[in-house]
């Protein structure tokens, strides 16, 4: 099939996600090796966005296609009553890697249903019900973890599931308190507690927090918001949940963005990382003592393809490919390169308002106004609001750069191998396109 046929095909008989179906223009992708990629006409793509920001090793590890060879040759699928060796071996590597008691397991498909499971478990352990989350956040889209999100994706399918309450964020560019660096007092720390107490403590089973938001906007919490959420949870017997499905694998440096404040919550849920996307797998994990609730009381869940023995496979192989080139260290290495690059666009580009994030984890922030901080385009900006957005998308397509944009914000989330040279290759075309931008800042 050509270029045109593949994408007549797929545009006449498939749906494509988030997005009114008549106006989607998708690359039709061929191959893809390391940090780039190559649609069907052999036009090569310098991946920005790790795809959906899971492809965290860089594509087509070799390591993690020979494990699922090797694993399709062995065992193709088991029961999820059975017993495996890679489900065993993949439980105690996650037990290894993830923080402080976190022991114990459950194997979903995908992101959204590891924080379906979580709030499950979350409400049976604790006979609670209220699940407390972001506005900004995004957590799967699920009808419960949709209902969870604060993300609008949520607002045309409501009502979802009942007993989620939503709070404001640590968005320190945009702080939903009016403060400033200078003047805060934490007004987003006291916040959670002040509505906790209003929905009644002894109602509320969990709080569901990114570890760092993703595609809310890559805000990254103040230094003391995670440990002082972990004293608050424990101050009123809540669970706390880290939503790791973006965050965590290596993102932020870290096996997990909590690491990064030494804080253990009770439950983390995982997925695109874990395999780097190469096969589907979600998980959560919990601590020892929701692990013990469930020995003497029935786990009411289940799916038919959990713990599925070839997504096990590359989880492992995966893992191994993180530790063995060291991948954790080289992004804290490549989170200096990519903020001094971006701090440098920012010097000379007018269009950008904030730069932000960490490891291989980052945005710009596009304005109209630096002293406003008026946005380029509005947040939930609707199609036709997107003014100057589209033309900077495909200036970049155009000179094979993909990055994950989306309203004012243009991510920079690229495989975790990445080097400071391909860095640079990358941040030269956002360079250019910024001028775009440009025209339309004061
Ligand atoms: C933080 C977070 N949680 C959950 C999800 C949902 O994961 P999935 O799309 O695998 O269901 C995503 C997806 O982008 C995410 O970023």
């Amino acid at each position: 099939m050509n270029a045109q046929e593949i994408v007549r095909l797929n545009r006449e008989y498939t749906f494509f996600s988030w997005a009114v179906q008549g106006t989607v223009d998708p690359i039709p992708m061929a191959r893809a090796e390391g940090v780039y990629f190559w649609d069907a006409e052999g036009r090569r793509y310098l991946d920005f966005a790790s795809q959906l920001m899971n492809v965290n090793i860089g594509h087509s590890h070799p390591r993690v296609i020979q494990a699922i060879k090797e694993q399709a040759d062995r065992l193709l699928y088991a029961a999820p009553s059975f017993a495996t060796e890679v489900r065993g071996e993949l439980g105690r590597r996650l037990a290894e890697i993830a923080p402080g008691d976190l022991k114990k397991t459950f194997f979903t498909l995908g992101g959204a249903d590891a924080n379906e499971n979580a709030i499950k478990i979350a409400r049976l352990v604790t006979g609670r019900q209220k699940i407390i989350t972001r506005y900004r956040s995004y957590h799967g889209a699920t009808y419960g973890a949709i209902t969870a999100s604060g993300d609008p994706r949520r607002l045309p399918v409501e009502p979802g599931i009942p007993g989620v309450v939503h709070i404001l964020d640590p968005h320190c560019y945009r702080c939903p308190f009016g403060q400033e660096p200078e003047s805060c007092h934490r007004e987003c720390i006291a916040h959670v507690e002040q509505i906790i107490r209003f929905e009644g403590p002894e109602n509320v089973a969990a709080l569901l927090i990114e570890g760092v938001t993703g595609t809310s906007g890559i805000i990254v919490p103040p230094d003391d918001y995670w440990p002082r959420l972990r004293e608050i949870c424990d101050r009123y017997g809540i669970l706390l949940i880290a939503d790791e499905v973006m965050s965590g694998f290596g993102r932020t440096g870290e096996w997990f963005a909590v690491n990064r404040w030494g804080v253990v919550p009770d439950m983390i849920t995982m997925a695109k990382g874990i395999t780097s996307g190469y096969l589907p797998l979600g998980a959560v994990i919990v601590s020892e003592r929701i692990a013990d609730y469930f020995e003497d009381h029935m786990f009411w869940s289940g799916l038919t393809y959990s713990s599925h023995p070839m997504s096990c496979a590359a989880a492992i192989a995966t893992l191994q490919v993180y530790e063995e080139e060291k991948l954790l260290e080289h992004t804290r290495q490549m989170e200096r390169v990519m903020a001094d690059g971006l701090a440098d666009l920012q010097a000379r580009h007018p269009s950008v308002g904030d730069v932000r994030g960490l490891g291989l984890f980052w945005v710009l922030e596009l304005v109209k106004d630096r002293e406003a901080r008026e946005p380029l385009v509005p947040w939930n900006a609707r199609p036709d609001e997107l003014g100057p957005m589209p033309a900077l998308t495909r200036f970049m397509r155009e000179h094979g750069l993909y990055t994950f944009n989306k309203w004012n914000w243009i991510f920079l989330i690229p495989p975790l191998p990445i080097t400071a040279d391909q860095i640079a290759e990358g941040l030269a075309v956002v360079d250019e396109a910024l001028k775009i931008a440009d025209e339309f800042a004061r």
